[in-house]
């Protein structure tokens, strides 16, 4: 099952350097990411049309991405203008072009345009504007530390991006790692859909079984800055969970001023496996010296969930609802699958 005509993350940009290029998958479609002298990054078949060379292992040089195999040379616009083997005929055939995805960089994420078209020439398909993902910091805010890593999920990306809004799990999946406060009921306060994203607002209060000097959970987490001056109160955190097609979803939790943030982009590399390419967001412990221990604790909750999802039948989300029993609680899966059934009789989800 895939979306079309929708944006997807594919990658990180601190994955694209500027001088050799790298592979991303999508939907089983390889593909090669290279940057320009100007910084663009450009999305091309990973694919050589002399004798189908993977063009992600080639190099790039002078704003060219190069084939390592016969050193074909490809411009930003895919054309070929030189092929070294040839240079005494002049002439270049028309089919040494490469195709591509519309490609655009946001939020530390490289993103493709996914049409039925598949890859095109450059300048035939028609985009829309990318979501409007956040809010988040702007790069380089220095008061924030961001941290990136991934984990491959043998599931359904629809799957694991309902899974990303689906909060009632988090004191049994959870109960080894920050589930340890949540309380049983999770009802959200607020929740809302567009044609393109799912919103819900949760009040987290601290539950009541939990102590702070538990050693487990956020909140003892955001203990540990003891120079800060935060007010000690009962009153738990809001988290802001959303979601936008076709594959990212944003789970923001306020502890008043302090604040923790995970954005993923939940990459369907083929239909049963999906690639959870996420970045961390903290506005306390700043410190380098605090990433080890953050980037185990997101390990550590992404493995949790793993465990459970990969369990899920059928593979795809059941939309019609015939298998699964949804209830309020449920409200961001049932919105979600509104919003899919609705791309479905548009023809776009297939
Ligand atoms: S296969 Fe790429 S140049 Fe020959
Ligand atoms: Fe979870």
């Amino acid at each position: 099952m895939q979306l079309f005509n929708s944006w997807y993350a594919i990658a990180f940009s601190s994955e694209v350097e500027q001088n050799k290029p790298t592979s991303a998958v999508i939907h089983g479609q390889r593909l090669a990411l290279w940057r320009t002298s100007n910084g663009d990054v450009i999305a091309t078949q990973d694919r050589c049309p002399h004798k189908g060379a993977s063009l992600s292992s080639g190099t790039v040089d002078c704003d060219r991405l190069i084939c390592g195999y016969h050193g074909w040379r490809f411009k930003a616009d895919g054309h070929c203008d030189l092929i070294p083997a040839q240079t005494s005929t002049g002439s270049l055939p028309r089919r040494a072009q490469l195709h591509q995805l519309p490609c655009q960089e946001s939020q530390g994420f490289v993103w493709v345009w996914w049409s039925k078209e598949g890859l095109t020439l450059p300048g035939d398909a028609e985009p829309s504007p990318l979501p409007d993902v956040g809010p988040l910091p702007t790069a380089g805010d220095s008061g924030w530390r961001v941290l990136e890593g991934q984990v491959d999920w043998k599931a359904h990306y629809l799957r694991v991006l309902e899974a990303f809004s689906d909060l009632t799990h988090a004191p049994f999946v959870h109960s080894g790692s920050f589930g340890a406060m949540a309380p049983d009921q999770l009802l959200p306060e607020e929740h809302w859909s567009t044609e393109e994203s799912v919103y819900e607002r949760v009040l987290a209060p601290r539950d009541k079984k939990y102590r702070a000097d538990q050693g487990r959970g956020l909140r003892s987490w955001f203990n540990l800055d003891s120079s800060a001056k935060r007010e000690e109160s009962d009153d738990g955190g809001v988290q802001h969970i959303q979601l936008w097609l076709a594959n990212i979803s944003l789970v923001r939790v306020v502890f008043g001023d302090f604040q923790i943030s995970l954005l993923t982009a939940h990459v369907p590399i083929a239909e049963g496996l999906t690639r959870n390419l996420w970045r961390h967001y903290r506005s306390f412990l700043k410190t380098p010296l605090a990433d080890g221990n953050a980037r185990g604790r997101v390990d550590r909750f992404m493995a949790e969930d793993q465990r459970m999802v990969e369990t899920l039948v059928p593979v795809t989300p059941d939309l019609d609802g015939r298998g699964d029993l949804l209830l309020g609680s449920d409200v961001s899966t049932i919105n979600l699958r509104k919003l899919l059934r609705e791309k479905r009789s548009k023809g776009q989800l297939v």
